[in-house]
């Protein structure tokens, strides 16, 4: 981090300001290891590796910290060589494309590649994640001037309250173990006229629910060790991979892929064979390994958008399933 980027943040805790006690290693343009110091209770935070970190380095989210390790670059457009993650953050943000001279909060980053699109606005980004995957974001994003990376936990944010001009929030809520809790902390971090976009997987009412899903089995394999339900996965859709070429072509092919819990993008992004391939390890990986996996309907989220008091509010089904914009 940079000692100037201190004004950002706020203790998790009592929201007081934190001062830089201590630089171990690097200098105020870099600061590699040192130590934060509340300025209004006894609590002190760590910098490791570039980042100030305000919770356990191992969490329940760790199974995140280690998918986004191993795909540290697969979503990001400056691998792919395709636009998804950019069409994606401004179709669902409707922010401009010139943010210069404002800031972004980002919550729930994993591996950044969210974090990569804020930062091409101009604005300065403070991007949060409550697991290791942070180390993947600071390796792509961590060198640039606009960007700050942290640890910590949407419950108790590092930052400065009614301070950021936008916020955003996806492929996060549904991961918490109280959405609505999650949701509800998000606005008090937003300057008054501060825009938010959040999304979250759509809870199926529909008969599509008895189907077979990723959450049929998730509730035995999220106890499975990361590194080795990762390894089953990888075997597994590699195996699976011609047969599910084959399936993709058949009526409902895409549908029954995700039956035998495939992800398979193929059709939906325009991807290489290799890419594809990588992109249905990770997301059959994302699919069987999260402590929470939480999804809400249409209507409780429209419900909790009017509760948290923002205005001019646009919550309908969209990228990851319901996405909602409002202002406060
Ligand atoms: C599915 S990933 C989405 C990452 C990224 N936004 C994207 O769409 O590529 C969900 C992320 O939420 C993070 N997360 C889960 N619980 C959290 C919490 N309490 N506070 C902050 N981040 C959290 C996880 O660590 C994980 O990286």
């Amino acid at each position: 981090m940079r000692k100037h980027h201190l004004r950002y943040l706020a203790c998790p805790g009592c929201k007081g300001d934190l001062t830089l006690a201590a630089v171990e290693q690097g200098d105020a343009e870099s600061i590699q290891s040192g130590l934060l110091v509340c300025e209004r209770c006894p609590a002190e935070y760590r910098i490791v590796n570039h980042i100030p970190r305000f919770v356990p380095l191992e969490n329940y989210a760790s199974g995140f910290g280690y998918e986004w390790t191993m795909h540290a670059r697969t979503q990001y457009d400056s691998y792919s060589g395709r636009n998804i993650s950019e069409q994606r953050f401004f179709k669902e943000t409707q922010w401009p494309r010139d943010l210069a001279g404002r800031s972004i909060l980002e919550v729930g980053s994993g591996s950044g590649r969210f974090t990569e699109q804020a930062a091409s606005t101009g604005a300065m980004v403070v991007s949060v994640d409550y697991s290791y995957a942070v180390e993947a974001n600071y390796a792509s994003n961590g060198a640039k001037p606009n960007v700050l990376i942290v640890q910590g936990d949407v419950y108790s944010l590092p930052v400065r309250k009614n301070s950021f001009d936008y916020l955003f929030c996806f492929g996060m809520l549904q991961h918490t173990p109280d959405v609505k809790k999650a949701f509800m902390e998000l606005p008090k971090y937003l300057k008054k006229g501060g825009r938010l976009a959040v999304d979250v997987y759509i809870k199926t009412t529909s008969l599509k629910r008895f189907l077979p899903s990723y959450y049929w089995a998730r509730p035995l394999t999220k106890h499975v060790q990361p590194d080795r339900l990762y390894k089953i996965v990888r075997r597994y859709v590699t195996i699976m991979w011609p047969l599910a070429k084959l399936i993709n072509k058949l009526p409902k092919g895409r549908m029954i892929n995700r039956m035998l819990l495939i992800a398979d993008y193929r059709g939906r992004f325009d991807l290489g064979e290799e890419m594809l391939k990588e992109w249905a390890i990770l997301d059959t990986f994302d699919g069987l390994s999260p402590a929470y996996d939480n999804p809400q309907t249409l209507e409780t989220m429209q419900q909790w958008f009017q509760e948290a008091g923002l205005s001019q509010c646009e919550v309908h089904f969209g990228f990851n399933g319901i996405e909602g914009r409002g202002i406060r």
